[in-house]
């Protein structure tokens, strides 16, 4: 059976087995502590790497609890159901994940990916995972701006509205630590205060490699029930590289990409890499 139920909150339209109005109202009043650090994302952007990055950096490399406890159970998602109780029995600083629109004040890592890899991403997501009937999902709909989560371009350009209005935010592309993990690390590493060296800069960057974390089943959603995501359809981790798009998209679905694109992001105040 498809687990095609939605919630709709604030005209955006969540996946409902994972979301009651209780627990998205949870996430819009949550308060945050000094010491958090939000990973915000639309998703299929990287919101997994990044969590596993964090991770790593917070333990100086060493992959004990990225091999133990389930990405969700450590970075939970405010918006998800679970999330209040597994924050209550969270000591010390917390890794919070959110695909929620900007609307939050702590020290955040937004991540942002080339749209045409997300719709392709998330085209193949939706054949593995019961969130919506598949048929219901493909690029078309990128541009009329109704897939889960809301509109990719709404979110990006929340999101970035907020760089210099809010103190603590550091923007990285899924591009830019595909191109460059290291230095992605040594940034993303800096910018949470604490700056890795020799082998926990060596091992954080194996551990979030993607044939690692491919292997990694507190990651790859691979203990998902069936119900949920059914791995005889394809992988969370599918293929992990960039400009996938070009071996997806016919050229006049490029054409229309790109003339929605330049409209909707013209008064974008950041312009990212994707290419
Ligand atoms: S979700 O459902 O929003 O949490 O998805 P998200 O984690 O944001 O995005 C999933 C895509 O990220 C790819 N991924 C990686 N790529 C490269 N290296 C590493 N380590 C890595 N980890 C996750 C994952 O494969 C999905 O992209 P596609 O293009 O589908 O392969």
């Amino acid at each position: 059976a498809r687990l095609d139920v939605t919630e709709t909150f604030h005209h955006i339209s969540f996946p409902g087995h994972i979301h009651t109005q209780d627990s998205l109202n949870y996430a819009l009043h949550f308060q945050f502590q000094d010491r958090d650090t939000v990973i915000a994302t639309y998703p299929k952007s990287g919101t997994t790497w990044m969590q596993e990055i964090v991770t790593l950096v917070k333990n100086r490399g060493d992959p004990q609890l990225s091999k133990t406890v389930p990405n969700w159970a450590r970075a939970p998602w405010l918006e998800q159901h679970y999330s209040a109780k597994v924050l209550e029995a969270t000591q010390g600083h917390r890794i919070l994940t959110t695909h929620l629109p900007y609307n939050l004040l702590a020290s955040v890592i937004y991540v942002a990916r080339n749209p045409k890899d997300v719709a392709v991403s998330y085209y193949h997501f939706h054949k593995m995972a019961k969130l919506v009937d598949t048929n219901d999902l493909y690029l078309e709909h990128f541009w009329d701006l109704i897939l889960l989560y809301g509109s990719w371009f709404d979110h990006v350009k929340g999101w970035t509205s907020q760089a210099g209005v809010l103190a603590n935010v550091l923007y990285i592309s899924y591009e830019e630590m595909w191109l460059d993990l290291q230095g992605s690390m040594e940034r993303i590493s800096s910018f949470l205060q604490c700056p890795l060296v020799g082998e926990e800069l060596t091992n954080s960057l194996r551990h979030c490699s993607f044939s690692s974390m491919s292997d990694n089943a507190m990651v790859n959603y691979t203990q998902i029930p069936k119900e949920i995501m059914d791995h005889s359809k394809g992988k969370f981790m599918r293929k992990g590289i960039i400009g996938d798009w070009r071996n997806t998209f016919t050229e006049k679905q490029i054409g229309i990409f790109d003339t929605v694109y330049s409209y909707q992001m013209k008064d974008c105040p950041l312009t990212f890499m994707w290419e």
